[in-house]
């Protein structure tokens, strides 16, 4: 058994006793693996390494009040990682080879499923990788897809409590035609200096604007943006952001709920019209914003004046767990409980 204390835990890596690993060579999958090794064989001149083949996922297994183990629309995090792939001519797991994977990588380390009411969920990071050489600029070869859980707590150490942002315009995360759509290492890397820089000024994270114009909102580094102006949830159209699950679900819950649903362009300005800010995604949840100060203008737009997060914001935020953890009718069919 393991000693962990789950209300403690920080969104970060941990040890478990598992990984699931499958190769692609010769055109085509290989049977998946299962290691206890947490470290991967890699060719020195694979493309993962000199040209940026890498794609990620990032999902959550949650344990429920029965115990019962539930993934979230996990099949939309195989289709993005099947987008990612295209996106960067790597060879693609099936949707079927993606979920033996999880379902694999999850059970085999089922101790690591954070306890009910712990507020941790595990985490469950799938790994597209191109592993064969080249030394020209051209796609791998060879492929490895991996998946690794590991138990966390929440991305931001506020949880649910609101959080300060920094707009920035000195960096971009991704050009409007790049790859901002797809979850490739690349644009975090290019993310890491302004959000390094923005937890050195004492934010949370950085809120990047569209890489062209410099004047609508795009998303954080780790997340997308929502804005709530009366009965209306808005959150930015762009071709440079990931296309969130969390933001599609909320966008399901806000319609559910009788919110107007708006995807557009959001100029700064707009930021002062707002009522409710927030940040989402699979490791921030919903993570109310109190903060947005442009590093540029000086210009700071202040909400949750009572010091908590909004009203609209909170309701989202607990019909969402409640979904995740088994508690609320699926009534969307978000979730998939899983056969121990
Ligand atoms: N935007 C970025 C840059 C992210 O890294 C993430 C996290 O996955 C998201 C948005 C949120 O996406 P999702 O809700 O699918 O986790
Ligand atoms: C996620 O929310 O799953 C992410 O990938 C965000 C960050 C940890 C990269």
């Amino acid at each position: 058994m393991n000693n962990i204390k789950w209300e403690e835990l920080p969104f970060g890596y941990r040890k478990t006793n598992y990984n699931v690993r499958c190769y692609w060579k010769d055109g085509k999958w290989g049977e998946l693996e299962i290691s206890s090794s947490e470290v991967i064989n890699l060719h020195m001149a694979s493309t993962a390494l000199h040209y940026g083949q890498e794609a990620f996922e990032g999902m959550k297994a949650f344990k429920g009040k029965d115990g019962k183990i539930r993934l979230f629309r996990w099949e939309e995090n195989a289709k993005r990682l099947q987008n990612s792939a295209d996106g960067i001519m790597m060879a693609k797991p099936s949707t079927e080879l993606f979920y033996q994977a999880i379902e694999k990588a999850v059970l085999m380390n089922k101790e690591y499923v954070p306890p009910y009411g712990t507020g941790a969920s595990l985490y469950i990071r799938p790994l597209l990788i191109g592993s064969g050489p080249q030394v020209g600029v051209k796609p791998s070869e060879e492929y490895l897809f991996l998946v690794f859980v590991t138990p966390v707590g929440p991305y931001f150490k506020e949880g649910f409590n609101p959080v300060s942002v920094q707009i920035v315009r000195d960096f971009d995360r991704a050009a409007p035609l790049g790859t901002g759509t797809y979850k490739v290492g690349g644009n975090y890397a290019a993310s890491l200096q302004a959000g390094v820089r923005a937890h050195q000024e004492g934010y949370a994270a950085s809120l990047f604007l569209d890489a062209k114009e410099k004047e609508y909102i795009d998303e954080a580094g780790p997340a997308n943006f929502f804005g709530i102006k009366g009965n209306t949830y808005v959150t930015p159209k762009s071709t440079s952001i990931l296309p969130s699950i969390t933001n599609k679900s909320i966008v399901t819950l806000a319609e559910d709920m009788g919110l107007k649903v708006e995807r557009r362009q959001i100029p700064v300005e707009e930021l002062e019209e707002f009522d409710e800010v927030g940040a989402c995604g699979t490791a921030a949840v919903i993570s109310p914003i109190k903060k947005i100060e442009d590093r540029d203008t000086g210009k700071v737009f202040e909400y949750c004046k009572e010091g908590k997060a909004g009203p609209i914001s909170t309701k989202l935020f607990h019909r969402l767990l409640a979904i995740q953890y088994g508690e609320e009718e699926d009534k969307f069919g978000w979730v998939t409980t899983l056969n121990e």
